[in-house]
């Protein structure tokens, strides 16, 4: 198990050396970064994978809470991404066959690393120049803008905005949304819908009552940012 996470981290890596631009300082990160979380995330924290979140600009406070949960036995489950990586990466056992332990073992065994590692890594990626939006469907893109900024009263979902920020540059403890992968921001919304993102009683209730293409539109707007 071990063994193939390693090697899967180590050929999505060298699968990002070959097409990725690194910034010119990448050689200033600290080596978890680059041998490790780079593999996922990039050393710039601008990865192009979809369904990987985007760690250029994210607040290092939020980004350490949210390892720590991810460290926690009964940590937050971890996403079909997760494995959807690991067969990207060439590894032979599917999502079926695997049980909840071993995907909390496999999240677990990602993001193990002692604190001040973690703290040094997350330092970095805050440090980095936030992403670039990048565009879609301008109608969606039109249509979760209203939401980001005005909620949908209607049904009780309240502004995005007013927590992270009118430019979603994060806030407080409401984090950067600006850029981020829109798979990933969608997702991420079916969680907290579902309850499986625990520490996030805010979002629990934001997603109550935000239908999916509610939530397609708002990601769509916050990745064009
Ligand atoms: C094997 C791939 C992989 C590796 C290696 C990896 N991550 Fe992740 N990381 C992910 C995935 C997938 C998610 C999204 C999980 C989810 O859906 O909750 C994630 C989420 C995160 C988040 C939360 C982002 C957010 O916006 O909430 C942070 C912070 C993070 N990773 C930091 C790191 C750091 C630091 C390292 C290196 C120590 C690392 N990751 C290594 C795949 C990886
Ligand atoms: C009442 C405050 C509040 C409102 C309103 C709010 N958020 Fe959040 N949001 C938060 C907080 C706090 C977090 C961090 C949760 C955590 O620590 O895991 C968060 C996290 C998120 C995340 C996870 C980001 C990541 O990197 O994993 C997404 C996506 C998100 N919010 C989208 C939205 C959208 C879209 C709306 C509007 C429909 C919205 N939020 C409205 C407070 C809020």
């Amino acid at each position: 198990m071990h063994k193939s996470l390693i090697q899967a981290a180590t050929i999505a890596a060298l699968l990002m050396l070959s097409s990725n631009a690194w910034g010119q300082k990448s050689w200033d990160a600290p080596k978890l970064v680059t041998s490790y979380c780079a593999g996922c995330h990039g050393v710039d924290g601008n990865t192009s994978l979809p369904y990987f979140p985007k760690l250029a600009g994210l607040d290092a406070a939020y980004a350490e809470k949210k390892m720590t949960a991810f460290r926690e036995p009964d940590g937050p489950p971890v996403d079909e991404a997760f494995w959807w990586a690991l067969k990207v990466a060439g590894s032979k056992k599917g999502a079926q066959n695997v049980t909840r332990e071993e995907r909390m073992n496999m999240e677990g065994v990602a993001h193990a690393e002692t604190p001040e590692q973690l703290k040094g890594a997350v330092a970095w990626y805050a440090a980095q120049t936030p992403p670039k939006g990048h565009s879609s469907n301008k109608a969606l893109i039109v249509r979760g803008q209203h939401i980001f900024v005005n909620g949908v009263p209607e049904q009780k979902v309240l502004a995005c905005a007013t927590c992270h920020g009118p430019d979603a540059a994060g806030k407080g403890t409401a984090p950067r949304l600006a850029g981020q992968n829109a798979e990933y921001l969608v997702d991420q919304l079916e969680k907290f819908s579902r309850g499986d993102r625990r520490h996030a009683p805010e979002m629990t209730m934001v997603t109550r009552d935000l239908d999916p293409d509610q939530a397609r539109a708002a990601a769509a707007y916050l990745q064009s940012r």
